[in-house]
């Protein structure tokens, strides 16, 4: 079967790479804070009617606190494997995955980090607005400063109208902007992006791009996001492609 995504990605020049095995392994940035996240030789294997399919064959990388990260590469590469284990969503089969810069959070995840995923994620008996301040309130936020905190961030993604609607009432592509402000609204030291403008068309990609560039301007969270959007992963600093479970710098 053709790749249905066929690598949008797959010219220009991209600075230079950083945070990959190539670079030596860092715990700090000079002086800085710790790292976010260290994988040292990250796998991850499913078994599927008892044969191995490899989804990540061993990535190193490292995420700075700042860092701009886009992850492209070819569907079924590995991108999403790759996030969610880096967000200690999921578990690696294989190597070591640490968060010295996060601290632990619940469950024996790291705190602070928050998840854009692939697949629609909103709460459908909950309004946009409850689906947003909804993380907070779980973190013991105020009910009002959690309603406040929504707001802002729906606000930044142009969402106020609709602030009331239930996630069946808007549209994908819609559902996904909610997400980032959902991400944006806990003011994570991470956040893990998984194709955000997938269902968008590319003013509106765009137009959430720099509302999420806009958002961590000038605090030391890190971005890394899934892509096959060519502008999207041109607009990050840093760029990795994976493809068959192999991690590389790109560019
Ligand atoms: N839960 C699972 N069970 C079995 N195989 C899986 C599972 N999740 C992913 N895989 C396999 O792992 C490989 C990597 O999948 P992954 O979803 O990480 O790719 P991707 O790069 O995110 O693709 P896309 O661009 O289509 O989102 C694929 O071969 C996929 O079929
Ligand atoms: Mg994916």
């Amino acid at each position: 079967m053709p790749d249905p995504h066929p690598e949008a990605v797959d010219t220009g020049t991209y600075p230079p790479n950083r945070g990959l095995a190539t670079a030596p392994a860092r715990t700090r940035h000079g002086d800085g804070p710790a790292a976010l996240v260290e994988a040292h030789a990250l796998e991850r294997t499913y078994w599927v009617g008892g044969r191995p399919v490899v989804a990540l064959a061993s990535a190193t990388c490292t995420i700075l606190p700042g860092d701009r990260i886009a992850v492209i590469g070819p569907s079924g590469g590995g991108k999403s494997t790759l996030l969610h284990l880096l967000g200690g969503l999921d578990t690696p089969t294989g190597g070591t995955v640490r968060w010295p810069g996060l601290g632990p959070g619940a469950d024996r995840r790291p705190a602070r980090v928050a998840f854009v995923f692939q697949m629609p994620s909103l709460l459908a008996p909950l309004t946009v607005v409850e689906n947003v301040e909804l993380p907070l309130l779980l973190e013991r936020v105020s009910a009002s400063e959690a309603r406040a905190a929504a707001l802002r961030a729906l606000a930044r993604l142009d969402l106020l109208p609709l602030v009331d609607a239930l996630p069946e009432e808007i549209s994908g592509g819609q559902a996904q902007r909610v997400a980032v402000a959902r991400a944006l609204a806990c003011r994570p030291r991470l956040i893990l992006a998984d194709e955000p403008t997938g269902q968008l068309d590319r003013a509106t990609a765009q137009h959430l791009l720099d509302a999420l560039l806009a958002s961590l301007e000038g605090t030391e969270a890190a971005l890394v996001v899934a892509t096959h959007d060519r502008s999207v992963a041109e607009r990050m600093r840093t760029v990795w492609r994976l493809r068959r479970g192999i991690l590389e710098a790109w560019g």
